[in-house]
């Protein structure tokens, strides 16, 4: 307890000169009601405080939590119009090891497809069937629509993650101390980044001000993302470095449809009936998969609003040309078998 205490004093006179990326610091609301004047990108109505974490997945979306249109914020629209990854997922780590070929998403797919229908339960297994994937991955599934491809976000709405990920780093922190002539020992180092992670952690489970909770985050996927947020922000590689995570591709379909589809979509609700639509109704994930075919979403995510709903003049949906085929089909796949 003395020693937390003590470790925030110190953070304190740290961000007071400046030396600290504080978290508190820089999540102030861009306009808070201090007469500052509101930005095109926060709305007054962004800065009524929330009073419970956004829910991820589930309920209304992240952006109708915080009373925003899509016009009104970048949040969930940073992804970038970069081409397919490299697949880095699906790479030839053994799975669970019994089947003697392993597993990876882009062959999981196509085998689930052509066995649902002639064999459910079989489907049901391959759809649960272990590969690994990268930090990386686990980034872009979460948080790039937000963040963007580099982390840097969109300020002063979207903080960057990667001041608060380099004062975790020891050696970072220490240089950073040094060059300001400070004299740093090895204990004080120790506390500042030690503070520094807790606050990071805490964010993945709590979230921020507007930035949804990611309480979802097992413990290794926490690891294997930090380890990714390390190398975005130029930290020295740690031991968090290219870990790989176990994953389903029904848990792939999970982490996209909460870290980027709902950022927007609704989990329940209307569907693109032609009055919805006409009235700025963003459907509901639940009813896409009843309104549209699996090549019709893929379409959709990887080139975004067709151009007559763009010329309607209402909220468009930018194009997410980071998602691979397969990943848009395990997030279908999810969407589908939570149909109401
Ligand atoms: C729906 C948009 C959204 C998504 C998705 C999102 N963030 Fe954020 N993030 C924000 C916003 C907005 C802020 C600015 C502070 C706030 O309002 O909470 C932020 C701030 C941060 C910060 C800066 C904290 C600070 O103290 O300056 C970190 C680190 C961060 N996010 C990490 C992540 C990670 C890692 C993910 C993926 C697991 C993620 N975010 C996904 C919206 C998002
Ligand atoms: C930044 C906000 C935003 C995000 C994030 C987003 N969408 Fe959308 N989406 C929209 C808007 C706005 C519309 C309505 C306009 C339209 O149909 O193009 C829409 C419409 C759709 C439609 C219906 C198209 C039609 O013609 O009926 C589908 C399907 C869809 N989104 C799928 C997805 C999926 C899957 C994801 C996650 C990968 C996603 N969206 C993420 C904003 C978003």
């Amino acid at each position: 307890m003395k020693r937390i205490s003590a470790a925030f004093a110190l953070a304190a006179t740290l961000a007071a000169a400046g030396l600290l990326v504080s978290a508190s610091a820089q999540n102030a609301p861009a306009n808070k009601e201090n007469g500052g004047a509101p930005t095109a990108a926060t709305p007054v109505a962004a800065a009524t405080v929330r009073e419970y974490p956004i829910p991820s997945g589930q309920g209304p979306s992240c952006l109708k939590h915080l009373g925003l249109t899509v016009s009104q914020t970048r949040m969930g629209q940073m992804g970038g119009t970069g081409a397919l990854p490299a697949s880095t997922h699906g790479n030839p780590q053994p799975s669970s090891g019994d089947t003697g070929r392993a597993a990876n998403l882009n062959s999981v797919i196509p085998r689930f497809l052509s066995t649902f229908r002639s064999n459910p339960e079989q489907a049901a297994a391959i759809l649960n069937e272990k590969f690994a994937v990268s930090g990386a991955d686990l980034y872009r599934w979460n948080c790039q629509a937000c963040h963007g491809p580099d982390g840097q976000g969109a300020t002063p709405e979207i903080n960057s993650v990667l001041g608060p990920v380099q004062g975790t780093s020891p050696v970072m922190t220490r240089k950073r101390l040094e060059a300001r002539g400070l004299d740093v020992d090895d204990d004080m180092i120790q506390q500042v980044t030690e503070l520094a992670e807790a606050s990071l952690r805490d964010r993945f489970q709590h979230g921020g001000k507007n930035m949804p909770s990611f309480e979802y985050l097992r413990a290794d996927e926490v690891e294997a993302l930090f380890g990714y947020l390390e190398k975005l922000a130029s930290v020295p590689p740690t031991k968090r470095d290219g870990l790989l995570v176990p994953e389903s591709a029904a848990r792939v379909g999970e982490h996209i449809v909460r870290g980027t589809c709902h950022v927007c979509h609704d989990a329940t609700g209307p569907g693109s009936g032609h009055t919805a639509m006409t009235q700025g109704t963003i459907p509901s994930l639940a009813s896409i998969p009843r309104d549209h075919s699996l090549s019709g979403i893929v379409h959709q995510v990887q080139y975004g609003s067709s151009s007559t709903m763009k010329m309607t003049g209402g909220d468009v949906m930018p194009a997410y040309p980071y998602f691979t085929e397969e990943e848009i089909a395990a997030l279908y796949l999810v969407a589908y078998s939570h149909r109401p």
